[in-house]
């Protein structure tokens, strides 16, 4: 089978750095996380970045470190994974639901303002697939209602919006370094922010609050014991290994989402003659990382089907999430996402996908509309 995703590992710098790292007697939260959040601080084009163990916890630490609880609000997309949705929830605050754009299944700008109200704290908008969402009018509202911006990047790592690293715009970014995101460790996660004191804060909530870390504590060949928990933290921090890959992975980024770019670049190429697939879309806006490839096409769930039997796997990116028992059935008012997910299928994309596995995938679809008769 062709898979959806497929994780490309710098495995020529990957390795000996994990022989060092295991060689070293520290593999926890050390040096090699501090340097990694240094980096990719510095790849972003922020002040500071805090490494957590996947976007969940970063999402969650994000609206948390704001003081966001019970009888607030926060505006989300539907169409996302279900962790975007989960962070305000966590925290004991609600997730209000905002529609997307039809052409970039990025969250509304309008929906958005239409969504506020005097329980409202923050936005987190979602660059999905990597398409930047419309950060200019986003921060704009979030300015006039005194509101919150998280940028969930989970999809965006090294996608830009008019020239600016995505996640490096709200007043924080949430990244994810999960095992099909462009950036894949394994799991992993990181917040950006330009904010010292929010970027204290996150490095001590994420240690489960003690106020000095083992690493910062042990540094000079001594080995002090005393630190202070003043507030109740959570223990999702990064540690040394999955850093070391992490440093390994941001080497060969850009390369690789260029890898993603040239895929995508063919694919809608190869769709121009067939008008029933709608492709995705790039904005002069926006410089896409092309985490995934999403079309809208009718007939979703035989296509899928039948591809299957071609050996191709195909992935649904998403049933809206406000679809989800945990949401309470909120009525989510957003018909945009409730028309379009019906029509979303994502095909293989990852930076090794073969000529021939292209191929294949493009002729699947190709039979697909001749055996259907679309
Ligand atoms: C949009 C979005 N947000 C958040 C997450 C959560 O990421 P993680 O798996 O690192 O917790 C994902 C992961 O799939 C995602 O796609």
């Amino acid at each position: 089978m062709i898979p959806v995703f497929k994780p490309k590992m710098n495995k020529a710098e990957i390795l000996p750095e994990l022989e060092k790292i295991f060689d070293s007697g520290w593999i926890g939260l050390g040096p090699k996380t501090s340097e990694f959040e240094e980096k990719f601080a510095e790849f972003t084009g922020t002040k500071y970045a805090v490494a957590v163990n996947s976007a969940t916890a970063a999402l969650h630490l994000a609206v948390h470190a704001l003081g966001i609880g019970e009888n607030d609000e926060v505006i989300v997309p539907s169409m996302t994974f279900v962790s975007t949705g989960l962070a305000p929830l966590y925290c004991g605050a609600r997730a209000v639901f905002a529609d997307i754009e039809e052409d970039t299944l990025c969250i509304d700008p309008a929906d958005i303002k239409r969504k506020i109200t005097g329980r409202t704290k923050a936005i987190i908008p979602v660059h999905f697939g990597g398409h930047a969402c419309r950060m200019d009018e986003i921060m704009d509202i979030a300015a006039h209602h005194k509101l919150s911006v998280i940028e969930d990047t989970a999809h965006g790592c090294g996608g830009r919006y008019r020239g600016r690293m995505l996640g490096s715009i709200g007043l924080m970014g949430c990244f994810s370094f999960h095992a099909v995101k462009n950036l894949p460790t394994g799991d992993g996660g990181m917040i950006t922010t330009n904010d010292e004191g929010l970027y204290n804060r996150l490095r001590s909530l994420r240690w489960v609050g003690i106020n000095k870390d083992t690493w910062n504590r042990s540094s000079g060949g001594q080995y002090s014991w005393q630190y202070s928990v003043d507030e109740l933290g959570f223990k999702c921090h990064m540690n040394d290994i999955t850093a070391v890959i992490g440093l390994a992975q941001l080497k060969v980024l850009e390369e690789h989402n260029e890898m993603r770019r040239q895929v995508a670049r063919r694919y809608t190429e190869a769709f121009a003659e067939l008008p029933w697939v709608s492709t995705p879309v790039e904005k002069e806006y926006s410089r896409n990382a092309w985490h995934n490839y999403v079309v809208k096409v009718p007939s979703r769930n035989e296509l899928n089907e039948f591809l299957r039997t071609r050996g191709i796997s195909t992935g649904v990116h998403y049933e809206p999430i406000h679809h989800y028992g945990v949401f309470k059935g909120d009525a989510a008012g957003v018909p945009v996402t409730e028309r379009v997910w019906e029509s979303l299928l994502t095909l293989p994309l990852f930076p090794d996908l073969t000529d021939a596995e292209f191929r294949q995938v493009i002729e699947g679809i190709r039979d697909f509309a001749r055996e259907a008769v679309l």
